[in-house]
């Protein structure tokens, strides 16, 4: 890994980004550079404003003042139904605790991210499968979320997450709720995604799957950046 792999290209650029809710500062001036192809994990104490650096970068909230331009897309100048559309076409998303609708089957949790951007249903099947072929899943297609283990349910929301070939992948704590072993194996998951070009930003607050993951750690404290180095994949 060098430092100028993902040729210099920009996929995520935060400049100058402010956070209030109501008296409180979440994120303090924020200014940062993704490039494609990196992995880039995300580190600090609780409260530092992790998350709420997450939610920027997935138009999930707006900056109370600076700008966010992700896949050459400047977020402050798109409307509601835009921020929707954007969230839905360039961005995927995973969480700590998975965030699968309980009435669906994997297959159909994974699928319904395609049919929301206009997709056909027996497009998005077809895509959904491939995706859990990938991921090692298939078995588990017709399988609801209550019954499957936590490292099935996360890797289908990874599956989720990449149906729509997200410019950048996001993840919240994504291990957090794991066993070692699971957790290993979402760290391995991404870590591969990462490997065959999916840029990734990692929020966490395991050391070791930073180090797994990550070719650049980011260190947030009292909502600014506080330090920044590339790292030395382990795996
Ligand atoms: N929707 C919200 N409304 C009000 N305050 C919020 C909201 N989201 C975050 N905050 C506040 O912003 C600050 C940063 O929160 P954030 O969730 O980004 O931290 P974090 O680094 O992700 O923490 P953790 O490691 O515990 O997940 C905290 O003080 C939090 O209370
Ligand atoms: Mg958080």
């Amino acid at each position: 890994m060098t430092d100028d792999e993902g040729n210099g290209q920009a996929v995520v650029q935060l400049s100058g980004v402010r956070k209030e809710y109501g008296e409180s500062v979440a994120l303090d001036g924020v200014s940062l550079e993704i490039h494609a192809g990196e992995a880039v994990a995300v580190m600090g104490p609780s409260g530092s404003g992790k998350s709420t650096l997450l939610s920027m970068v997935a138009g999930l909230d707006r900056p109370t003042s600076g700008s966010v331009v992700v896949h050459g897309e400047d977020l402050g100048t798109l409307n509601e139904k835009g921020l929707a559309l954007y969230r839905r076409r360039r961005i995927g998303m995973i969480f700590q605790f998975f965030n699968l609708l309980d009435d669906l089957s994997a297959l159909d949790n994974v699928a319904l991210a395609a049919q929301l951007t206009g997709t056909s249903a027996s497009h998005a099947r077809k895509r959904a499968l491939e995706l859990f072929e990938e991921l090692g899943i298939a078995s588990r297609q017709n399988t609801y979320p209550a019954q499957l283990s936590g490292g099935e349910r996360q890797r289908v929301a990874v599956a989720r997450a990449l149906m729509n070939r997200p410019a950048v992948l996001l993840a919240d704590e994504p291990t957090g709720a794991l066993d070692t072993r699971a957790g290993e194996q979402v760290m391995d998951l991404l870590l591969d995604l990462n490997q065959i070009g999916q840029t990734l930003l990692l929020v966490t607050h395991d050391q070791q799957l930073a180090t797994r993951c990550a070719s650049r750690l980011i260190e947030v404290v009292d909502g600014q950046v506080a330090r920044e180095r590339s790292l030395e994949r382990t795996a």
